[in-house]
């Protein structure tokens, strides 16, 4: 059949330009601590296809962290392969990492990670130095950056200055800023009250659902994750359950009906 005269067309690559952006194969992840192993993933397969929206759930310890520091490009695996687009990264030295990774990979974390004595705009505007481009072309990108969080009017404001939920959606713009296939939040509401979290939710929807950004959110909350389209449940480094979200929430929706604390957010989008 055909195989036999495709069979000398490097049938390594050829076999996995399909449509998952991300494929694990068979991951394992031990981490050595000398007199310890810690086994944190054990065998871990699964694909993701642009445009999916997939909360990753499951005790702490579970391997969470783990599977997201893989996914984006922070960390190898021990064992098994990792398909981004298509490639093989999971042999990649930390220079080939760290490009693919400006290219393709944006992140937000529990934690806003924003530098405290500058500006939304200047926060923003970090992760483009390496994009080889103009100073203004850099602003232009952060601007448009913190207006797809609502915050064009924040431009100006020190973390200080914004509410937590403020500073997590500059760190959103941050991670859009070189324009990713795929956003990875780990616990971005960890730190937020219940309407704050619904709000960065909402911010997580229209992202996936108007442009299109494939969105891989890590939460231990039952109610965040009915956000997402797609749940992974881990437990003990395994994937136990790969289910569509049933009931699946819309933050548009839910917002109206939350109490409000009086956030003058409004006022700096206009
Ligand atoms: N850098 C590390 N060095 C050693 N052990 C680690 C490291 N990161 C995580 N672990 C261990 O791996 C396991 C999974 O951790 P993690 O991926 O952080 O889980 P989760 O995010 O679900 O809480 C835990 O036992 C944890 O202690
Ligand atoms: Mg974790």
């Amino acid at each position: 059949m055909d195989e036999q005269a495709t069979a000398t067309e490097e049938p390594s690559t050829q076999a996995h330009s399909d449509a998952a952006l991300i494929r694990l194969e068979g991951v394992h992840k031990i981490y050595d601590l000398g007199e310890v192993q810690v086994h944190a993933l054990r065998g871990v397969s699964l694909e993701i296809l642009a445009g999916e929206f997939v909360a990753v759930m499951g005790a702490s310890g579970s391997g969470k962290s783990t599977l997201m520091n893989i996914l984006g490009c922070l960390d190898r695996p021990t064992r098994g392969h990792y398909y981004l687009d298509g490639t093989d990264v999971s042999q990649f030295s930390k220079v080939e990492l760290a490009r693919i990774r400006n290219r393709k990979l944006g992140f937000v974390f529990q934690q806003f990670n924003l530098l405290a004595r500058t500006s939304a705009l200047e926060n923003v505007e970090l992760p483009t130095i390496y994009a080889g481009i103009t100073p203004q072309e850099r602003e232009q990108r952060a601007r448009e950056s913190l207006a797809r969080v609502g915050l064009a009017g924040r431009a100006h404001h020190f973390p200080s200055q914004l509410s937590g939920g403020q500073q997590q959606r500059v760190a959103i713009a941050r991670a859009l800023v070189n324009r990713p296939t795929i956003l990875l939040a780990d616990e971005p509401t960890g730190n937020l009250d219940s309407r704050t979290s619904v709000e960065i939710m909402d911010i997580l929807q229209r992202l996936n659902e108007e442009e299109g950004l494939t969105v891989v959110l890590v939460t231990h909350e039952q109610d965040i994750a009915q956000y997402a389209k797609r749940a992974l449940d881990f437990r003990d480094g395994k994937l136990r359950r790969d289910t569509p979200v049933r009931d699946r929430l819309i933050a548009r929706e839910v917002l109206p009906t939350l109490p409000s604390l009086q956030d003058d957010d409004a006022a700096g989008e206009t």
